[in-house]
C-alpha cells in the first residue's frame, strides 16, 4: 500500500465513519426521518471536501500496480466515499448529468476497468473482501443496524458460497457417483445456515433503523455520466450456480438470464469465470430424469432422496429472502414512505412493484412451485418424488 492508499483507507475507517453517524442522528431526529434536505450541511461539507483532498492525491500518483487485492480495495474505498455523497444527496442521479465527483469517478473508472469490475462499492467490499483491523471491519456508520446487517449478509454469502462449492464438486463425478451423497449432505448443511442466519437478521434488525439508516447507502450513483445500480447481497456467484447446477433455473429463460447479464462485473473475476462456466453445464435435475427408470438401484433412491431435500431447501431459503426479509425491511416501510421520496426506494432502481415481481418470480422458481406464466420445475420436482416412490 501507498502512503496515500494508507491515509485514504484511514480516513474511510475512522472520520468518514464519524461524519456519517452524526448526520445520522441528526437525520434521525426530524419528524420525516427520510429527509436529508437541509440538514447537517457543514458535516456533508467536511465529508465531501475530505474525501476529494484524499482522493485527488492518490489520482495524481496514478494507477500503481500494486495487484489486483489491492487495486480491488482502493475501489472499494472511492466506492463507499461516492455512495456516501449520494446517501447524504451531495450528489444525485437524478438531479444530474454527470457526477461531481470528478476526481473520484476518474479514479473508480481507471480501476474497475483495469481489473474487470463495475467502478463503484460492491457487496464483496463490505462482505467478503472486508479486510479488518483490530477487530473492526468497514462500515458507513457505527450504527448496530448496520453492523447486524453486514454481519449476517457476510454469513449468508459464506454458507451459499460454502453450499455451491459442494454442488460444484459433484460435476466431475457425477449425480450418480456415491460420494454425491456426502456432498450433497454438506450443501443441505450449508443451505441450513443460510435459513439459520436470515432467521436472526429477521428477529434482531430493526426495521426502521435499516430502512432509513441502513439501506440509504445502497442506492445507485453516477460514476463519470454512467448511473450504477445499488449493491445487493445477491452479487456472488454462488447462489446462481445452486440454481442452475440443481436445475432450478437455467441460464435460457429470458428473465433468469437477464439478471445474471446484469451482475455479472458486480461480482470478483473469480466468480464472473465460476458462473460463465456454470452457465454451460447441464444441471443433476436433468441428469437425473433421464436416469429414472434405475429408480430400483440403492444409489438412486439415497441420492434422488437427498436432492430432493436441496432442492427444498433452496427453495426455503428463497421463500424467507421474499416474504420475510424483502417485505419486513423493503416493502411494508416503503408503504408508509410519503410519496415524495417514493421513487428512491429500491437499490438497483426499478419501481417497487416490478423489482418485487421480479423477485417472486425468482423465489417461486427456487422452490419449483406451480405458475402458469414462468417455467418452473414443479413437474419435474413431482416426477422424481414419485419415482421414489415405486420400491
Ligand atoms: C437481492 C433485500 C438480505 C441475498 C435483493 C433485493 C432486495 C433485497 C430488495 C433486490 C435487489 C435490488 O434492490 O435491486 C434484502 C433485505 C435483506 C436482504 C431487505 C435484509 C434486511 C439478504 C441476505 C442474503 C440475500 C442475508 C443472503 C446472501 C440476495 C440475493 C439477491 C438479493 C441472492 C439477488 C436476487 C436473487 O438472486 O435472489 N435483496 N436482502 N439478501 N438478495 Fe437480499
Amino acid at each position: 500500500m501507498t502512503r496515500n492508499t494508507q491515509a485514504f483507507d484511514h480516513w474511510i475507517r475512522t472520520r468518514f465513519v464519524e461524519l456519517n453517524s452524526q448526520l445520522e442522528v441528526l437525520y434521525a431526529e426530524q419528524k420525516d426521518r427520510a429527509n436529508v434536505e437541509g440538514i447537517g450541511e457543514d458535516l456533508k461539507r467536511q465529508l465531501e471536501t475530505e474525501g476529494r483532498e484524499l482522493i485527488a492525491s492518490l489520482l495524481v500518483e496514478g494507477n500503481t500496480d500494486e495487484g489486483f487485492d489491492h487495486a480491488f480495495d482502493l475501489l472499494g474505498n472511492v466506492g463507499l466515499y461516492m455512495a456516501a455523497c449520494r446517501r447524504h444527496e451531495i450528489t444525485e442521479p437524478s438531479r444530474e448529468t454527470t457526477s461531481p465527483l470528478i476526481e473520484a469517478s476518474t479514479l473508480a473508472m481507471h480501476i474497475g476497468a483495469s481489473i474487470g469490475v463495475t467502478p463503484r462499492f460492491a457487496t464483496a467490499h463490505l462482505t467478503t473482501h472486508n479486510r479488518a483491523k483490530q477487530g473492526v471491519y468497514k462500515r458507513f456508520t457505527n450504527l448496530g443496524a448496520e453492523k447486524l446487517f453486514v454481519d449476517y449478509n457476510t454469513k449468508g454469502i459464506l454458507a451459499y458460497k460454502r453450499a455451491a462449492d459442494a454442488l460444484l464438486k459433484i460435476q466431475p463425478l457425477g449425480i450418480d457417483h456415491p460420494i454425491a451423497y456426502d456432498l450433497l449432505l454438506v450443501a443441505k448443511r450449508a443451505l441450513r445456515g443460510v435459513i439459520d442466519s436470515n432467521k436472526v437478521l429477521f428477529q434482531q434488525l430493526d426495521a426502521d433503523d435499516f430502512f432509513y439508516c441502513v439501506r440509504p447507502y445502497y442506492k445507485p450513483y453516477r460514476v463519470g455520466i454512467q448511473v450504477y445500480r445499488g449493491a445487493n447481497a445477491g452479487d456472488f456467484a454462488g447462489i446462481n450456480v445452486i440454481d442452475m447446477l440443481l436445475g432450478l433455473c437455467a441460464a435460457n429463460e429470458p428473465g433468469y438470464s437477464q439478471m445474471l447479464v446484469d451482475k455479472f462485473l458486480y461480482m470478483m473475476p473469480e466468480d464472473q469465470s465460476i458462473l460463465r462456466d456454470c452457465m454451460r453445464r447441464t444441471s443433476f435435475m436433468d441428469d437425473l430424469l433421464n436416469m429414472t427408470h434405475l429408480n430400483h438401484q440403492a444409489w438412486y433412491q439415497k441420492n434422488v432422496k437427498l436432492f430432493l431435500e436441496v432442492c427444498k431447501l433452496h427453495g426455503e431459503t428463497a421463500i424467507q429472502h421474499h416474504n420475510q426479509l424483502v417485505t419486513k425491511y423493503i416493502a411494508q416501510p416503503s408503504i408508509k414512505l410519503e410519496q415524495q421520496h417514493l421513487a428512491k426506494v429500491t437499490a438497483s432502481g426499478p419501481p417497487l412493484p416490478v423489482l418485487l415481481n421480479s423477485l417472486e418470480q425468482l423465489r417461486d422458481r427456487r422452490a419449483a412451485r406451480q405458475r402458469d406464466d414462468i417455467n418452473t420445475r414443479f413437474a419435474d420436482i413431482a416426477a422424481l418424488k414419485a419415482s421414489l416412490e415405486v420400491c
